[in-house]
């Protein structure tokens, strides 16, 4: 008897591994329809996504100060393009559709504080959020909400390079005292109360709630894991961007890799996998968690001092090297067809001058991440060292969110894949790879 129970039991655990992760849900920047040229996602191309996307996440709503409301960024388009976004259930009766709110989108110099204002008011002011939240979803059909709170950021390491006087103008802005929160156990508790607030009011309006950890908030700072997981339907860890030109403009290294690297004195949190056991390890359920993946990636300008051979950690950088032209907001950020268009062709091209084409080195033991580089020139300019995931690495990261027994990957963001197939000629082939290795 006893035996027939623990084969059983045998049994059960087994299916439940091979049970492969099944939510893809799918970043949606709403700017992207603005974008002019080759950049501009249609309609059209957000259709063609959704064979692959379980979620559908909408970005981004923001917080509006003192009344602490949820509120349209951008009128003008939200007006009807919510619409024409949650019209997709019409297509897709399985799709979810979520409006986000924060996501780094919700930028308000004067108010950079807003999101830990929402935590600190009272529980008459918390629930203009709730109630906010709730006619702005319902009126626009969305099927419930995504917070991504803009919460205080981990603070970058200070490294100090010879030639790093530019950058030390702008260190207050990037270790400034704003970064560290001494409050944080305070506003752990607050978020719990928050959300459990949020969650009850939704619950009886039949929508959704989810969270998104963004980079280099600190979960240990703000999220009560064991508390908080039975409110939402799912937590999306956006592992990534743990070192970028714009935090680190001195040092360049992977800015999302799987496993610690454990030399050259990195930091032994920033990686993915001391992300999800963080969660793990504070019993959130596996299947609640979705592992984000970025579809962009970062570039640093190298120096002269920087070295020929790239291996990281690069040192003596300097900042963000030029962004790309498709979102040409961002210092630094390269979409993955803008990337692919710089990766060499040709194993015998000549890798230094500006038109030169960036050296792809693969990460043959699959940990760490690829990265591609063109050492500066003699007067040291066009120097690039690029850190990404392309299609086979981010399918590589679904292969370990699928053997961790996660719920699923989380893509930042659709508008950064290569939704016209400029690469190979296949659309999407970053969200492909991910749903191919995930089943
Ligand atoms: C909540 O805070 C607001 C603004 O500070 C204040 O006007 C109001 O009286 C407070 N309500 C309660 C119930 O404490
Ligand atoms: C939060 O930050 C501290 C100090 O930098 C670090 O030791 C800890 O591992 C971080 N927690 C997570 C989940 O990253
Ligand atoms: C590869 O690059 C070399 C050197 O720049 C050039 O001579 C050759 O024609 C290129 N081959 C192809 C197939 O583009």
């Amino acid at each position: 008897m006893r035996f027939i129970l623990f084969y059983l039991l045998g049994l059960l655990s087994v299916t439940s591994l091979t049970q492969g992760a099944s939510n893809l849900i799918c970043y949606y920047d709403s700017t992207s329809y603005l974008r002019k040229g080759l950049a501009k996602l249609q309609s059209s191309d957000l259709e063609l996504a959704m064979q692959f996307c379980t979620h559908l996440v909408y970005g981004y709503a923001g917080l509006k100060p003192d009344t602490h409301e949820l509120f349209s960024l951008n009128v003008d388009l939200d007006m009807f393009h919510y619409f024409e976004v949650t019209d997709l259930h019409k297509k897709f009766p399985q799709l979810k559709i979520l409006l986000s709110v924060g996501g780094d989108h919700d930028v308000d110099e004067a108010h950079p504080n807003k999101y830990i204002e929402l935590l600190e008011a009272n529980r008459t002011q918390q629930q203009n959020f709730i109630d906010s939240s709730m006619i702005l979803l319902k009126r626009n059909g969305f099927d419930g909400l995504d917070l991504a709170f803009q919460l205080p950021r981990n603070k970058p390491r200070k490294v100090h390079g010879a030639i790093g006087g530019y950058w030390k103008q702008f260190k207050k802005l990037f270790t400034g005292d704003f970064v560290v929160d001494p409050l944080a156990e305070h506003h752990k508790s607050q978020f719990t109360d928050l959300v459990m607030n949020l969650k009850n009011a939704f619950r009886s309006a039949n929508l959704m709630l989810s969270l998104t950890v963004l980079p280099n908030v600190n979960s240990t700072w703000y999220f009560d894991v064991p508390k908080l997981h039975p409110h939402f339907e799912y937590i999306n860890l956006a592992a990534f961007d743990f070192l970028t030109p714009l935090r680190n403009p001195e040092e360049a290294d992977f800015t999302a890799p799987i496993f610690l690297q454990d030399e050259q004195n990195r930091l032994p949190h920033l990686n993915i996998d001391y992300q999800i056991n963080y969660w793990l390890h504070n019993h959130c359920p596996a299947q609640k968690l979705n592992l984000g993946i970025a579809s962009y990636g970062r570039a640093w300008k190298l120096t002269k001092d920087s070295g020929l051979s790239g291996l990281p950690v690069v040192h003596e950088t300097y900042g963000p090297a030029p962004g790309g032209l498709l979102i040409n907001s961002v210092e630094g950020l390269l979409s993955w067809p803008e990337i692919c268009s710089k990766l060499a062709q040709n194993s015998s091209a000549q890798y230094r001058g500006e038109m030169a084409p960036l050296r792809k080195v693969t990460d043959l033991t699959q940990k760490y991440g690829n990265y591609a580089l063109r050492p500066a020139d003699d007067n040291g300019d066009h120097g690039v060292w690029l850190s990404f995931d392309d299609p086979d690495f981010a399918g590589i990261k679904a292969t370990y969110a699928k053997g961790k027994g996660l719920g699923g990957i989380a893509v930042f963001d659709l508008s950064c894949d290569d939704f016209r197939g400029l690469c190979t000629g296949q659309k999407f082939p970053i969200v492909r790879s991910i749903k191919y290795f995930m089943a």
